[in-house]
């Protein structure tokens, strides 16, 4: 067997992108509220919009998204029919404190978790828990200016202490913030941050990530002091940066691109700054401030495992030639040897080995693959019974090879893994378009880019192979 028999197999939803209930049980307006779908969205996210409030000229998928809020017990059936172990979900941070920096939290918000987690509990489906998944609560960016305030350590650091001392009883996985790194990529998403004219805003990505670095280390702290059992991660958005060619400056380029992601894991895993992130804040002028107290808590309280989202890997060259930019947040050339998705992800298995082997390297501390799937357009078609469903042929390819190549990971290489949750086991709005058109689930839900439909859940070809996988503990990829 290349699994353990207690290995993760899973889905992963987040809060912003399933729950919908945008106003209801006491929640607060937070970023991911005022993404809109559409040409806007990029501005927006990349924090050069200033999008406070809603309104009227804008339609907003994430208000309503696939309605979890109100499906939860349906959808946690259908994960429970597939046989899932453990099921990512992300907590609404204004669920829970509307504004943020209340001293006392939302109990309906707090219910309502509690509901999801009992249910899953019925299923005996382990929940994996990100603290935040994008989503900061408004008025901690209007009033704060977001991450960029040390203050959010404080409001984030009581959050922490609500959700373990509450959910001790029903949560053990715990991720701290989701793709950390991205906060250089999509600011506004990562850390609710916004640019004045003029703004030097590396200096200020760094100095929020920073913040965000130093919270991540409380949660570690608190969390394990609340619960020894307690198993913490990191989580990261990876994806091995390849050299175009063999020209030396590709490869420096690369390694550079490299280290852009792996300082957040160094610091949340080794539990220091590398030295090129030490001169890279020195030749920004950038000074983080630390104090030995501060460095301490960044020493002492390091994850249990490193977790990561893998999509594809990312090609960069010096040179023009390369060809145009494409992909969305990571920017790299077009690699030759690759197919895309139909929205421009490079579409590579093997470099999932090769991420793993690396992370591995690196950190030699087990690692936890959080996301990874197809986003696709999918048709509702009638199957021979006259049942609804999708022929997701193309998915289960996907993923078939990726769990491969992560199977040769763990056999060939000896890379501890805990599990796999595939991104958007259940259809759900994508993070960078707003679109509900590219979806990843097994389980398709009826709703258009626009909001229309009737949310009904279908099932698709790929949930009843997922099913076998699971059942096989990932030894029968077959397609029949
Ligand atoms: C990751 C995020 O970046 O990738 C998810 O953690 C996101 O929130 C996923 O949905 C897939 O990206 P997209 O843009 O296709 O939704």
């Amino acid at each position: 067997m290349s699994f353990p028999n207690d290995f993760l197999w899973g889905g992963a939803t987040a809060a912003n992108q399933v729950e919908g209930g945008w106003n209801e049980g006491g929640r607060g307006l937070a970023n991911v509220d005022v993404t809109p779908w559409g040409a806007d969205r990029r501005k927006v996210m990349s924090g050069t919009a200033n999008a406070h409030a809603l309104d009227q000229n804008h339609f907003y998928p994430g208000l309503e998204a696939v309605d979890f809020y109100h499906h939860y017990k349906e959808d946690i059936a259908l994960f429970a029919q597939m046989g899932f172990k453990v099921f990512r979900m992300s907590i609404a941070w204004s669920r829970i404190f509307p504004n943020g920096d209340e001293e006392t939290p939302n109990e309906e918000g707090l219910q309502f978790y509690e509901d999801v987690f009992k249910e899953l509990q019925k299923y005996g489906i382990e929940p994996l828990v990100t603290i935040t998944h994008f989503d900061c609560p408004m008025h901690l960016i209007t009033e704060y200016g977001g991450w960029k305030n040390p203050k959010l350590i404080e409001f984030y650091k009581r959050l922490c202490t609500v959700l373990f001392t509450r959910f001790k009883p029903y949560v053990k996985w715990w991720l701290t913030f989701n793709e950390i790194n991205m906060i250089l990529h999509l600011p506004f998403m990562g850390a609710g941050l916004e640019f004045e004219e003029g703004e030097d805003q590396e200096k200020a990505k760094y100095l929020a990530a920073h913040n965000e670095l130093l919270a991540s280390a409380w949660a570690v702290k608190i969390g394990h002091e609340i619960n020894p059992e307690n198993r913490i991660g990191c989580m990261v958005a990876a994806g091995e940066f390849y050299p175009y060619c063999s020209m030396p400056e590709d490869v420096f380029l690369a390694k550079e691109k490299e280290r852009e992601n792996l300082l957040f894991i160094d610091v949340q895993s080794r539990g220091e700054y590398p030295r090129y992130a030490q001169k890279m804040f020195e030749r920004m002028g950038l000074d983080l401030g630390m104090s030995p107290d501060q460095e301490n808590l960044l020493k002492d309280n390091t994850v249990d495992f490193i977790s990561f989202s893998y999509y594809s890997t990312r090609c960069v060259s010096t040179r023009p030639e390369a060809g145009e930019q494409v992909g969305n947040a990571f920017k790299g050339v077009r690699n030759p040897y690759l197919k895309a998705s139909d929205w421009g992800w490079a579409i590579d298995p093997l470099g999932l080995r090769t991420t793993m082997n690396s992370l591995y390297d690196l950190y030699q501390k087990p690692l936890f693959i959080v996301e990874n799937g197809l986003g696709a357009t999918d048709e509702l078609i009638k199957d021979e019974n006259g049942e609804w469903t999708v022929a997701d042929d193309y998915r289960i390819e996907y993923l078939k090879a990726h769990i491969q190549a992560m199977k040769d990971a763990v056999e060939l290489d000896g890379v501890p893994l805990l599990g796999y949750t595939s991104w958007g086991c259940i259809d759900l709005v994508s993070a960078s378009t707003g679109e509900m058109s590219k979806r990843y689930g097994f389980i398709y839900v009826d709703r258009d880019d626009q909001g229309n439909g009737t949310l009904k859940r279908y099932k698709k070809k790929s949930f009843d192979w997922y099913k076998k996988v699971i059942a096989s503990n990932g030894e029968d990829l077959s397609n029949n």
